[in-house]
């Protein structure tokens, strides 16, 4: 019996610092991605996850630059477009991968709705910059025709906040335990899902974001996944990231991680998130967490490197 795991790709899986966001460039990183999962899956069952963070906002630059001449979609839409292009990209690099090693697989990306709650209090404080940025006086100008909320953003312009409200339940979560159970390796809540409420017992898409470490960790309650990866851009979590005295963390309960987290060890931006989904997920399940960067997956997975985040 294979393990499942829930692995969640950070954005230097995608683009790398610097680096123009071109499909070429994107698959060429992707490819590289790919490796490092594909090694995986002699011992586990995968369920990827990724962000979406960059795309969405560049599509909201475009739709900002031609709204004269073709209507903008609201964000729903877009996290669904991303999920299409990126799932795309992810699943034809792993499948590429797959024929290089000479192993047959089926991969599937699937278009994921997330339940939020419309009462929950995120909507009432947005706090997540997405898309251009704006002069004060076209800032002023669509805060009072769309009612967005735009706030000015460390002295680079004015830029559109929107909440981010804590995902609830997964709409598609049949399907992808369904696929899983068949061995297809499932590509799903990218850009941590696209954000529904419900309404008059419909689902309806709503002008939010969802975390996508948030959502990671409900995808691998949702499947009873064994193991939650997250890949991103450290080998380890640090306590004192990035200052002289930092010391690195080798294996942590969730007590301590709460402990560190309240000392202000993980940003809210980055490791945060990143340590929230490993308390929620770890706290729920009794299983682990394994926080790494993916070059190193290998060595992380046999317990040579990596942070894991235990119960107790
Ligand atoms: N205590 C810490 N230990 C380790 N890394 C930390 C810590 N605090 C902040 N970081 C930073 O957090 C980063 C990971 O979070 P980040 O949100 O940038 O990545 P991601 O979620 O993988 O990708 P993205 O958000 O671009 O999709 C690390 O690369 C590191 O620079
Ligand atoms: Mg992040």
């Amino acid at each position: 019996m294979k393990k499942l795991a829930v692995v969640a790709i950070g954005g230097n899986a995608v683009n790398r610092p610097g680096e123009k966001p071109t499909a070429e460039n994107m698959l060429k990183n992707l490819s590289e991605t790919a490796k490092y999962i594909v090694n995986m899956i002699d011992e586990y069952d995968v369920a990827i996850t990724h962000g979406n963070g960059p795309q969405v906002g560049n599509l909201l630059v475009q739709q900002e630059i031609a709204k004269d001449k073709i209507p903008p979609f609201p964000i729903d839409v877009n996290d669904a477009q991303t999920q299409g292009s990126l799932g795309y990209m992810i699943a034809q690099s792993i499948r590429n991968q797959l024929k290089a090693i000479g192993k047959d697989m089926e991969i599937s990306a699937v278009v994921t709705q997330i339940i939020v709650d419309k009462n929950d209090p995120a909507f009432q404080n947005p706090t997540k910059p997405v898309g251009p940025f704006y002069t004060e006086e076209e800032a002023k100008m669509l805060e009072k025709e769309k009612g967005w909320k735009i706030v000015e953003d460390a002295g680079r312009g004015w830029r559109r906040v929107v909440p981010s409200p804590k995902p609830l339940d997964i709409v598609e979560k049949d399907v992808i335990k369904l696929l899983m159970k068949n061995d297809v390796m499932v590509i799903a809540a990218g850009g941590g899902g696209i954000p529904v409420i419900v309404e008059d017992n419909k689902l309806k898409g709503v002008e939010a974001v969802i975390d996508k470490d948030r959502a990671s960790a409900l995808l691998a309650k949702e499947v009873d996944a064994d193991i939650l990866i997250i890949l991103t851009g450290v080998e380890k979590v640090y306590l004192n990231f990035g200052k002289e005295d930092q010391k690195a963390l080798d294996k942590i309960t969730t007590t301590e991680a709460k402990k560190f987290l309240q000392e202000g060890h993980f940003p809210k931006g980055s490791m945060g998130p990143k340590i929230e989904a490993a308390i929620d997920f770890v706290e729920s399940t009794g299983k682990e967490c394994l926080i790494t960067d993916m070059s190193v997956l290998d060595k992380a997975l046999r317990g040579e490197t990596g942070t894991r985040i235990i119960k107790g």
